[in-house]
């Protein structure tokens, strides 16, 4: 048995929207900039895709930037509004995707610039009244804040922060990578200015996102080049790609209720069986307190060892496909600035285990079976 459980890292592409992309490989090539027909009907089906993410959201086409991913998304909504807007003050956590926090660090280093980091509990949970004190009586701001931590799952209030926002006037950026395509998004609700998604991470392909940006916060583009994008972003589409995150996002809406119950069940199910084997077995984050954290993220802190080096290795060598990294920043591994900034103690191991809607329970008391008898063998 292989076991792949690194959905958070990226998930395998859903055969149906390998069959909706198939044809704008094949057939329909033309460039979608194009005045003829060739290039017509590939601008149609791009418009169709962006109506399609557009509708699932609850706003208007023009409020969707097709992107190559996440990361260019959150650069685009944190350097452009930044330029833009004229700001000079931000307030994040150092809980946040490198995405996010490596853009933030380099407005900081190229000056005139203050960056401010909310404060937040050992499981990664923000603290709120800390966030309207940073607010109180600074120029206007931009909070980037994101919905879900890809390490540890721990769920932020993203509809709180967006009222809090609002009420300072502070421009508000979430990352949703990890929530996209896993929980519905209602842009009305959220209230944020920017939000975005990565197909990838939703059985969709590599390399395309999106950014939604409100209509009334009016930014540059990251990407200078041509008119494509309504201006927003230059350069030729990537076609296929965005066939296929439409596709992929319309797949995740319809049979959300269904993988979502399926995937806490697996979780639910790991959380039992390690404990069942294990003594010593605990969870990073909020993984043990239900909707508090990704239904698609288990992140297991394990006992001190010397194998805890070799974690990730020894896995695969059993053909179990995780990621992670312990709070430990020595060697080769340069370990996870997440678990460091909850204080994780770095001599304990850390596994993610993340879920996708093609896991099954056999694969789940595989992996806790092996988990523990590697800990077993060791602590012997
Ligand atoms: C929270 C978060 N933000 C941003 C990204 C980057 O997305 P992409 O791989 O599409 O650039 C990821 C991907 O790991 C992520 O988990």
């Amino acid at each position: 048995m292989r076991v792949y459980l690194d959905n958070a890292a990226t998930t395998p592409l859903d055969k149906e929207v390998f069959e909706a992309m198939a044809p704008f490989m094949l057939e329909h090539f033309g460039n979608p900039s194009s005045i003829h027909s060739h290039g017509r009907e590939v601008r149609a089906a791009i418009e169709k895709a962006r109506r399609t993410v557009a509708t699932l959201l609850n706003t208007s086409p023009a409020e969707v930037f097709f992107t190559s991913g996440g990361t260019e998304a959150d650069n685009a909504a944190i350097v452009c509004s930044c330029r833009s807007l004229g700001i000079k003050h931000a307030i994040t956590t150092k809980l946040e995707h490198h995405a996010v926090l490596h853009t933030m660090e380099m407005l900081e280093k190229q000056g005139d610039f203050q960056l401010s980091y909310l404060r937040h509990d050992e499981r990664g949970n923000l603290d709120l009244e800390h966030l309207e004190e940073l607010l109180a009586n600074q120029p206007r701001t931009i909070v980037s804040i994101m919905h879900a931590n890809n390490e540890i799952g721990t769920i932020n209030d993203i509809e709180k922060i967006g009222e809090i926002c609002r009420k300072y006037d502070a421009v508000f950026h979430s990352d949703t990578v990890q929530t996209m395509g896993h929980y519905v998004h209602d842009v009305q609700k959220i209230g944020a200015n920017f939000l975005v998604g990565s197909a990838h991470k939703f059985h969709g392909p590599k390399g395309v996102g999106f950014l939604y940006c409100d209509a009334s916060t009016k930014i540059q583009p990251l990407i200078q080049g041509g008119a494509q994008e309504r201006n927003m972003r230059g350069g030729t589409e990537n076609v296929y790609g965005i066939i296929g995150l439409a596709k992929a996002l319309e797949i995740a809406y319809r049979d959300m209720a269904e993988h979502q119950k399926h995937m806490q069940g697996l979780k639910d199910r790991m959380i039992y069986k390690l404990r069942e084997q294990m003594e010593d077995v605990s969870f990073n984050g909020m993984s043990e307190f239900g909707n508090k954290s990704l239904y698609t993220v288990l992140n297991v802190s394990l006992p001190a060892s010397d194998i805890n080096e070799m974690l990730l290795f020894s896995l695969d060598i059993a053909k179990i496909s995780a990621s992670g990294g312990s709070a430990c920043s020595s060697g080769a591994n340069a370990g996870s600035h997440v678990l460091r900034a909850l204080g994780v103690d770095p001599s304990r191991g850390s596994v993610r285990f993340s879920f996708s809607k093609y896991n099954t329970v056999e694969e789940i008391d595989y992996v806790a079976e092996t988990v523990a008898k590697m800990y077993k063998k060791e602590l012997a």
